[in-house]
């Protein structure tokens, strides 16, 4: 008998403060027509000083916790998506761990840049698949705003803050239907976060703030999410017109509807979050799915398809029925 990695819960945190365009175009040179139209961002969310990747991703998880309606105890693994640790060790999914109070579980972050949500879920996936857990949470959680130059106006506008978790368990009726996950460490220089305290001689002097070189990622993203698309459908022996919803990670308004084309589907079909949130990285694809869960446009039984691509590069993407 088939078992599956079931969606019973999902969660979602954004801070309470917003930064608009408007306000981004009182320090750098840029404009809110500008930023809308080529990104479809119109504000993202600010963490305050005492928030943390951990802090915001058990907001989340409780949410996922309650959504399933079970007790924290009974989780098996935590995985955290993050590129904005509160330290690099330990991990936060061991400072989650402890602030859900669980003390019999593993914890371990992975790192996968914007794509981390969907590794997570495919880890999930092959744990959940062999039978080794039976309840496992997944959460992609981040401060983008303390990792971008605020004075560099081609990534400052792109970034913002949150936590998206969503909660599996083992289950014979439908859940991931697969997932496909890739990197291909030969752009590195295209879209990096310099570690300065590791970094060679020659590179110690780079702050740590995100360096990419947008332009280029973006035609990589485009022609990538298109082939992510094709392994997905053909792997599943799918029709593009058997999906119910995209849930993209949200990078761009343009990549998305790229995607969209790809597969013939309308906007209505597609969870956007990004005019509001901006880009949150791991978080993004787990927000976008918590907002259509608790709304109730996506219902059980509709097939999801998730992907993202980020750093690394890395992509992915995770076939789901709800
Ligand atoms: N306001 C006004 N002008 C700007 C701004 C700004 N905020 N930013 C750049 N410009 C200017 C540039 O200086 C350039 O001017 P020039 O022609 O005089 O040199 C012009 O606008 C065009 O710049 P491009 O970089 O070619 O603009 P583009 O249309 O590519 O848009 C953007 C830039 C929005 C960053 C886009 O490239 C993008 O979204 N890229 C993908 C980002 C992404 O997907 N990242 C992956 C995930 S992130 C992760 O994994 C952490």
């Amino acid at each position: 008998m088939a078992n599956y990695a079931r969606v019973i819960g999902t969660g979602g945190y954004l801070p309470s403060t917003q930064r608009t365009n408007d306000d981004i175009s009182e320090f750098v040179e840029t404009s809110d027509a500008w930023i809308f139209e080529r990104t479809g961002i119109k504000s993202r969310r600010i963490a305050g000083d005492q928030e943390t990747a951990s802090s915001m991703a058990e907001i989340a998880a409780r949410q996922a916790i309650a959504m399933a309606g079970i007790q924290p105890e009974e989780i098996d693994a935590i995985i955290v998506a993050t590129g904005t640790p509160d330290r690099v060790y330990p991990s936060t999914g061991c400072l989650l761990q402890n602030r859900l109070g669980i003390k019999n579980c593993v914890a371990f972050d992975i790192q996968a840049a914007c794509s981390g949500a969907i590794f997570g879920l495919s880890i999930a996936d092959q744990y959940i698949k062999t039978g080794t857990y039976q309840k496992v949470l997944v959460v992609g959680s981040e401060i983008c705003s303390r990792i971008v130059d605020w004075s560099d106006r081609g990534t400052c506008i792109l970034f913002g803050d949150g936590a998206g978790a969503v909660l599996l368990e083992r289950s014979e009726d439908a859940g991931i239907l697969s997932t496909h996950i890739h990197a291909d460490g030969q752009y590195e220089e295209l879209l990096y976060l310099p570690n300065p305290q590791a970094a060679l001689p020659e590179n110690v002097n780079e702050a740590g703030y995100i360096n990419m070189r947008g332009n280029e990622v973006f035609k990589v993203a485009v022609n990538t999410l298109g082939r992510i698309v094709d392994e997905t459908l053909e792997a599943n022996n799918m029709q593009k017109s058997e999906i119910d919803w995209l849930v993209p990670h949200q990078a761009n308004i343009r990549i998305i509807e790229a995607t969209a084309k790809k597969l013939k589907m309308s906007m209505e079909q597609v969870v956007v979050t990004l005019e509001s949130q901006g880009n949150t990285s791991s978080a993004s694809v787990l927000l976008a799915l918590n907002e259509a869960v608790r709304d109730g446009r996506i219902q059980r039984g509709q097939i999801l398809l998730l992907e993202a691509f980020g750093a690394g590069f890395t992509w992915g993407s995770a076939l789901i029925r709800y």
